[in-house]
């Protein structure tokens, strides 16, 4: 049976990327962003696949109201991608609070807005799947990000925590964490980024993933296994390393 998709952040990037993705797998997907316009041109791509449901995920009420019109126009949500998010660098000079909130209230509490939407309806039908998009910046604090590594870690933290709880529910959680993809965001990016991938690779390794029940969908592999071991690093050995490798810290600036 077709299975109805809900994704956020589906205005762009990855979104996008695996909005078309599944609507060509078959899927009936429920697009979401705050530019009306970029999800009627998904839509309108998408030969029926595709329907757009403006949102902005930081507004509850507002969150709410689309998954009920998204259940009451195509049906119960089998998935939801939370996914909308965004990356602003905060480093030590000119650091503000400010950027750190923006950044959580869109990665961490946005996502959080869609979960508290869906929980109810998935548990009562006893069946569903949420998958979150953290990043594998989510995995230790990197330099330069540091409002956008936290607001990443406590969005895997969060799947964590909910995963026992709802594992008894029959509802599957799965954290999804991307390595490097060419998108607008990274777009921005002044550094070399290893193992760039395309969006449409990266919505391929997330549909199948999305197939099974791993709790954690990472790629590309090579770089999940080197992000894997700086996680496992002792301290020093980590800032030591992070040092070498992204070049910060050994100059002031
Ligand atoms: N690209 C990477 O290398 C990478 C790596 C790891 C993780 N990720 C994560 O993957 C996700 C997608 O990123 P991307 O690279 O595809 O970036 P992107 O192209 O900038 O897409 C971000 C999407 O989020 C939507 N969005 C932003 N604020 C929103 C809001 N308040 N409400 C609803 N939608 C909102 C944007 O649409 P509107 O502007 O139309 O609202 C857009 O569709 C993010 O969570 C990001 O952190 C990306």
């Amino acid at each position: 049976m077709a299975k109805i998709i809900w994704i956020t952040g589906g205005s762009s990037g990855l979104g996008s990327a695996f909005a078309r993705h599944a609507a060509a797998q078959g899927a009936t997907v429920a697009v979401s962003a705050r530019r009306p316009e970029l999800l009627a041109e998904l839509a309108a791509m998408g030969q029926g696949h595709i329907h757009a449901f403006p949102l902005d995920v930081t507004d509850e009420a507002a969150t709410e109201a689309v998954v009920s019109e998204i259940e009451d126009r195509l049906g119960p949500i089998d998935i939801a991608v939370l996914n909308a998010g965004t990356h602003q660098e905060t480093p030590v000079t000119g650091f503000k609070a400010a950027d750190v909130e923006r950044l959580t209230a869109l990665n961490l509490i946005g996502t959080a807005k869609g979960v508290e939407a869906l929980l109810p309806r998935m548990t009562a039908r006893r069946s569903g799947r949420l998958a979150l998009v953290a990043s594998l910046a989510g995995y230790r604090g990197l330099p330069r990000a540091a409002g956008y590594s936290a607001s990443k870690a406590a969005v895997i933290a969060m799947a964590e925590s909910l995963k026992p709880e709802l594992d008894a529910f029959g509802v599957t959680i799965q954290v999804i964490n991307p390595g490097f993809v060419r998108t607008p965001l990274t777009d921005k990016n002044d550094f070399p980024m290893p193992y760039l991938m395309e969006p449409e690779e990266a919505a391929q390794r997330m549909w199948r993933g999305l197939q099974g029940n791993r709790f954690e969908i990472s790629f590309p592999r090579r770089f999940v296994w080197q992000m894997k071991l700086l996680q496992r690093l002792p301290d020093p050995l980590y800032f030591w390393s992070v040092k070498q490798i992204t070049g910060v810290g050994k100059t002031n600036g």
